[in-house]
């Protein structure tokens, strides 16, 4: 079972998702194999490094070294991201080697950002391993790093020159991180509508590993994040309704002090959001999103944050132009509108009402 997609930004390129997978070989494809190196977490790295390892070497690929950073968010820093730099550098690695990206949205982000600025520039595999980083960050070009200050406040676009999505990957994955990334399908589920929604009702067969259901929703989900990158790929218009849930979640992560993870924290802005469309609107779509949202074993309400806080956040978003808050509501499945300001007195309350 297996399935190619293209994503057109950039230099068009392949993202192959299904199981058993051969890394070397598929990135042997676009990529004349020669020298590379592998970035990977302490967690992901003991799991599947060598196996990825001896794939590449079977198609002539040759590893000059893998930087192992350690497993979490903390990795997207100046700090890690210096390391890793100077880990190719010693390693020797060149102008033309290849960087293969074996981990989470951490790995991806951190790798493309090193990818991206390593000798101005080297070409990047993406080779996700959670379900979060297949649906959504190994696609579509942005990496960055994190500073003290706030997240994703470094960064670049650099598109890979190929995704490899192994569903085998995920067997490993907790079922906490399972949810988070169904938080993101999901949201692009209800984003597309059509048959891509119609397919949301696998979600909770995705939980189980089922491999059809995991399967239909990845390349749903690639599918249509690669169609909206590929209209607007630098977050000019369009691109934006893909922070559908963000602009609240981000606000209750940061006011968690991060103890909320993202997707989590999305899933409940989601509900936040649609409180809003139905205000601003009139669209009826609360119960449909808590309802799938339970589903994927998400929480619908974030009890015990402070709604002042959680706002001031929704303020020093780096999104957030002008004096009100923008979102991307749903007038119904399927049809997002985007840029839609909104007054603080009326955000304020679809906040609280998560809240209780
Ligand atoms: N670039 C983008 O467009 C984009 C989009 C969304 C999110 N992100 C970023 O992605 C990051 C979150 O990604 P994430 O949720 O994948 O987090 P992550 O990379 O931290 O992975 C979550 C945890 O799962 C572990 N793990 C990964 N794969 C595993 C596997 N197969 N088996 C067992 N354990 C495994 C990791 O070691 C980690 O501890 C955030 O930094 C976020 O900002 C980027
Ligand atoms: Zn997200």
């Amino acid at each position: 079972m297996a399935a190619r997609l293209e994503v057109r930004a950039g230099t068009a390129y392949p993202v192959e998702v299904g199981f058993g997978l051969d890394v070397g070989e598929l990135a042997a494809a676009v990529l004349e194999p020669g020298e590379c190196a592998l970035l990977t977490d302490s967690t992901v790295g003991p799991l599947y490094a060598e196996k990825v390892r001896r794939s590449l070497r079977g198609v002539g690929w040759r590893l000059l070294e893998t930087v192992e950073v350690p497993a979490g968010e903390g990795s997207k820093s100046l700090a890690v991201y210096g390391d890793v730099l100077r880990r190719l550098a010693r390693a020797g690695l060149m102008r033309d080697g290849v960087l293969f990206a074996l981990g989470g949205g951490v790995v991806g982000d951190l790798g493309g950002f090193v990818a991206a600025s390593y000798m101005r520039g080297i070409p990047l595999v993406m080779l996700p391993t959670t379900l979060l980083a297949m649906v959504d960050s190994s696609v579509g070009g942005k990496a960055g790093l994190d500073l003290p200050e706030g997240k994703n406040l470094v960064g670049a676009f650099l598109q890979p020159r190929i995704v490899i999505a192994e569903l085998g990957f995920l067997e490993s994955l907790s079922g906490r991180e399972l949810s988070r990334g169904l938080a993101e399908v999901v949201k692009m589920g209800l984003l597309a509508g059509g048959e891509f929604f119609g397919a949301l009702e696998r979600v909770g067969a995705a939980l189980r590993r089922e491999a059809a259901a995991l399967e239909e929703l990845v390349l749903r989900s690639v599918s249509f994040k690669a169609a909206v990158v590929a209209e607007d790929e630098r977050e000019r218009g369009r691109r934006a309704i893909l922070n559908y849930g963000h602009t609240v979640g981000h606000g209750l992560e940061a006011a968690s002090g991060y103890a909320l993870a993202h997707g989590e924290a999305v899933a409940v802005g989601m509900v936040a959001e649609a409180l809003l469309a139905r205000r601003v609107l009139g669209s009826e779509l609360v119960g449909l999103h808590e309802r799938l949202l339970r589903e994927a074993r998400l929480p619908v309400r974030a009890p015990g944050l402070d709604a002042h806080r959680v706002l001031g956040a929704m303020g020093r978003d780096k999104k957030r132009r002008g004096g009100a808050h923008r979102f991307v509501l749903l007038e119904g499945v399927g049809r997002p509108v985007w840029g839609v300001e909104v007054g603080e007195e009326e955000a304020r309350r679809a906040v609280e009402a998560v809240l209780g």
